[in-house]
Formats: C-alpha cells, sequence, structure tokens
C-alpha cells in the first residue's frame, strides 16, 4: 500500500485551520512555563525573542542570539504536548534565503513546529525558501521590536493611509508566500481588522484591537512577574512579582 506523505508545511496549515477562534497564544521561555500553557490549553505557544528582555534582562531583543532561541526552544519543546509551538529567529539570523533556511531548521530540529520572522515586502523571498525547504513560517507585521533601534522606539503602525496600505500589501504578501499565521503588533485597529478580513492566514494580534483572529501576550505581563515594565495595552491578571516576594520575605523570616 502506497503511504501519502504530508509535509510539516501541511501538517501545521492543517493544526491551525482547525483551531477554534479566537485563538489563544502566550510566550513562554522555559519548561515549568511551557507546561503550563499547554496544560492550560493555549492554543499556540511563542518562544518569543522577547526573552532577552523577559529573561535575560537585556534593553530590548536586538542582543538575543540563534543559540539562545535553540536553548530556549528546545527545553519549551519537551513541555509542550499539544499547542503549536512557534520559535523565533532572533535579529542577524535571516539576512538572506539560505541563511534564513538554514538557522530556521535549527529552531524546528529543537523542537518548533514553525518559525517566525519579522517584516512584510523584504522578507518574501525568505519565507517562500523557507517554505519551500518544508519550515512552517509565520509572519510578525507592524511595530517591529528587532528595528526598535533604527526606529528610535516601540511606535504605533498603520495610523497613516499610506502605512496601513503597506501593510495590507505586506500581509496579502505574506499569506501568498505561504505562512500559516501573521502576528500584528502595535497597529491601529482599523488595519489589523481590515487584513483580518481580507487575508485567509489567521491574525494573531497584540496592541492591535480586539478583531484578529486570536490574541497573543507576553506571559509575563499576563502573569505580573515583570513589575518593571508592563506595557500599556496589557492586561495583568495575577501578580506573581508580589507572591514571589512575599514568599522569599516568609522563607527568611521563618529561618530566624
Ligand atoms: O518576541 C515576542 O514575544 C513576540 C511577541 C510580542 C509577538 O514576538
Amino acid at each position: 500500500m502506497s503511504q501519502i506523505f504530508v509535509s510539516r508545511v501541511e501538517q501545521i496549515a492543517g493544526r491551525v485551520a482547525s483551531l477554534a477562534r479566537p485563538i489563544s497564544s502566550i510566550t513562554a521561555y522555559d519548561y515549568p512555563m511551557g507546561r503550563l500553557a499547554d496544560e492550560a490549553g493555549i492554543d499556540v505557544i511563542l518562544v518569543g525573542d522577547s526573552l532577552g528582555m523577559m529573561v535575560a534582562g537585556m534593553e530590548d531583543t536586538t542582543g538575543v542570539t540563534l543559540d539562545q532561541m535553540v536553548y530556549h526552544t528546545e527545553i519549551v519543546a519537551r513541555a509542550v504536548k499539544n499547542a503549536i509551538l512557534i520559535a523565533d529567529l532572533p535579529i542577524n539570523t535571516y539576512r538572506t534565503p539560505s541563511e534564513s533556511v538554514e538557522n530556521g531548521m535549527r529552531l524546528i530540529e529543537a523542537g518548533a513546529d514553525a518559525v517566525k520572522i519579522e517584516g512584510g515586502l523584504r522578507q518574501i523571498e525568505k519565507i517562500k525558501a523557507m517554505v519551500e525547504a518544508d519550515i512552517p513560517m509565520v509572519g510578525h507585521l507592524g511595530m517591529l521590536p528587532q528595528r526598535v533601534r533604527e526606529e528610535g522606539g516601540y511606535k504605533k503602525k498603520g495610523k497613516t493611509d499610506e502605512e496601513s496600505r503597506i501593510l495590507l500589501e505586506s500581509a496579502h504578501a505574506l499569506t501568498d508566500a505561504g505562512v500559516a499565521m501573521i502576528v500584528l503588533e502595535s497597529m491601529a485597529t482599523d488595519i489589523a481588522t481590515l487584513i483580518t478580513k481580507e487575508i485567509s492566514a489567521p491574525t494573531i494580534g497584540i496592541g492591535s484591537g480586539p478583531h484578529c483572529s486570536g490574541q497573543i501576550r507576553v506571559l509575563h505581563d499576563v502573569i505580573g512577574a515583570y513589575p518593571w515594565f508592563v506595557p500599556p495595552f496589557a492586561k495583568v491578571y495575577t501578580n506573581v512579582a508580589d507572591q514571589v516576594s512575599e514568599a522569599l520575605r516568609q522563607y527568611k523570616e521563618e529561618l530566624k
């Protein structure tokens, strides 16, 4: 009997298509948090390069390396049994199509189901090469944290007609290139809503209004584990930082 070969790209497309809307997504950077997120039924877990700030205390994501992403992807992958696991390629690791394929494959080998890169039209050739190499891809449009230094800060996108036009064109191009999903970060609600209506790939919003196909949040924002900076759109559901501080004070007190 002949066996039907289903590529990784097709498998992930099928899993994404079967997700109920709204799609829930969260970042995770280590085994316990990956396991808790998976066991809570989160649909999509991202090993984001935001680990540069949330885990390593860096100022932004521009110092994160591929080896660090591979390590964190491996340890989260060990925990995740049901969710779709995405990992970020960090800055300067996807400058050409061949570099993108080589480095993207390292994240797949580390256990990621799909790889995310930031940017629109200028990434199309790289995304096509990666999909061709059977690497399921996720796009990322709007505010691009890897460009924060070039842009002089984190700025909301899609506030002008011209910017909105380019975002919509980019979303179509990413979809045609074969991405399984697109993260829309810090984008005006109107353009995020229009992109979501027009393209077939699901959109996962963060700071882009309520009308995306799903939402993603940084874990530490949601659980209040990084009290030194909380983005304005973040809803904090519990206060882990205070709980840890209090537990450690009690522990010290009881030793006396
Ligand atoms: O690195 C990250 O955490 C991300 C999310 C903010 C989407 O890319």
